[in-house]
């Protein structure tokens, strides 16, 4: 007989991410997808790490040990070394705490910062995940609607004032994914990124600048990151998914120590400490001068395939239905449709092509402060994953489900 579990009222409130969920239907062998947002397992650098795995000879009692919640120290070093440039300053081991993924790093920070009901300002679309990871500890989220240019930073302070008319209090977090963002492909203006550091300095609102594609620049000049601009509220969020390989689970934040300390007793409760194993590994890879070359490696590889995927888009799919353009960077392309993007999904499954529906990239309705945005119109579609061959048939795939609407 099935057990009558009594469900916490936190568990009530959890939907199945939208993502995971998909990824279950699209395993249908030929499937093609550009679902995912997954590097190319082609270019995992396999040889490399096997040969870092020797470090286990010298290094294996510490590495099948546990481990400091903060992270294993050698790598919190190497990370403070390459961060330097980035954040504008020197960074101290106090300041950094190593996730197991990025998507830890969003759970830690929700756990210390966010009460059921508080609001959290993002940009619309935003990354699925970080609306799950949020959901959970009952965020409810104002909106500022992004274009290729990222956040629409001048709508920032309205967003903030009608926010704290509506619920009385200011909103507790500003999320933004600064460079190649998932799923828009959008990289935030310099200009915008003084704007967003400026308003949020104004408010006492703390930001999370998290940045997994940063590294993956194909065109264009790097833009100095928010923390370099407003370095007391932002945390910097980063990880080895997207630029080393996702399995290793392994990823950092940067920030005020005092919120660092806390994030680093909320990790005490899930899981003690990120593997130390995969520590071990990524550090003696990067120590190793791997990561450099391999990274460059990775940007050449990712800047062909989203030409590919664009020239593919251009010359099949009807160019009354869609637009979309160029990302410079990271792993995806928003595309705008003429009709709805779970009805493409549908249709796009039955002919062999996955992508991901736009309205994933959206909160819903109830749990938005002020203007819900409407993200049925949209379908982003991954190009890091798919080989060549498969971009272009997938492309053709997607056209035959757009003629079929
Ligand atoms: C914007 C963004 N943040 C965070 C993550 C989570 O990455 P990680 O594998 O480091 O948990 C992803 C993964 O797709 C992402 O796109």
């Amino acid at each position: 007989m099935a057990f009558d579990y009594i469900y916490s009222e936190r568990a009530a409130g959890l939907r199945p991410s939208p993502i995971r969920e998909l990824f279950k239907l699209i395993q249908r062998p030929g499937m093609i997808s550009f679902a995912g947002g997954l590097p190319d397992p082609a270019i995992f650098p396999v040889d490399e790490f096997a040969a870092c795995s020797d470090i286990l000879r010298s290094k294996g009692l510490e590495a099948l040990q546990y481990g400091a919640t903060e992270g294993y120290r050698p790598l919190v070093l190497e990370i403070a070394g390459r961060m330097e440039p980035l954040l504008g300053r020197p960074v101290t081991p106090e300041e950094i705490v190593i996730s197991s993924g990025s998507q830890q790093a969003m759970d830690m920070l929700s756990r210390v910062l966010i009460d059921p009901g508080d609001v959290i300002v993002a940009e619309a679309p935003t990354y699925p995940g970080a609306l799950h990871t949020f959901r959970a500890v009952g965020a409810r989220f104002a909106l500022v609607p992004c274009d290729h240019d990222g956040m629409q930073t001048e709508r920032l302070a309205e967003t903030i004032e009608r926010s704290r008319l509506t619920t009385g209090r200011l909103p507790k977090l500003i999320y933004t994914i600064v460079n190649f963002s998932n799923p828009s492909g959008a990289c935030l203006a310099e200009a915008r990124r003084r704007q967003l550091a400026e308003i949020a300095a104004r408010y006492g609102i703390p930001v999370l600048e998290d940045d997994p594609y940063g590294e993956l620049r194909y065109s264009g000049e790097r833009i100095p990151t928010l923390f370099s601009m407003a370095p007391g509220g932002v945390l910097y969020a980063s990880s080895f998914s997207k630029v080393l390989a996702p399995g290793v689970r392994v990823a950092w934040a940067v920030g005020d120590a005092e919120l660092i300390r806390g994030m680093v007793i909320a990790k005490q409760g899930m899981d003690l400490c990120t593997s130390v194993v995969a520590q071990v590994l990524v550090t003696e890879y990067c120590r190793r001068g791997h990561l450099d070359g391999h990274l460059a490696k990775i940007r050449a590889h990712y800047a062909t395939k989203a030409a590919a995927m664009g020239a593919a888009l251009r010359e099949h799919l009807p160019a009354d239905q869609v637009s979309f353009s160029e990302p410079t960077g990271g792993f995806f392309f928003w595309v705008r449709l003429a009709g709805d993007g779970q009805a493409l999904f549908r249709r796009g499954v039955d002919e062999g092509v996955a992508f991901l529906p736009g309205e994933t990239c959206y909160p819903e309705a109830k749990e938005t402060v002020g203007e819900p945005q409407d993200g049925r119109p949209f379908a982003r579609l991954c190009f890091t994953f798919a080989q060549p061959d498969e971009i272009v048939e997938g492309t053709k795939r997607l056209a035959a489900a757009l003629r079929r609407s």
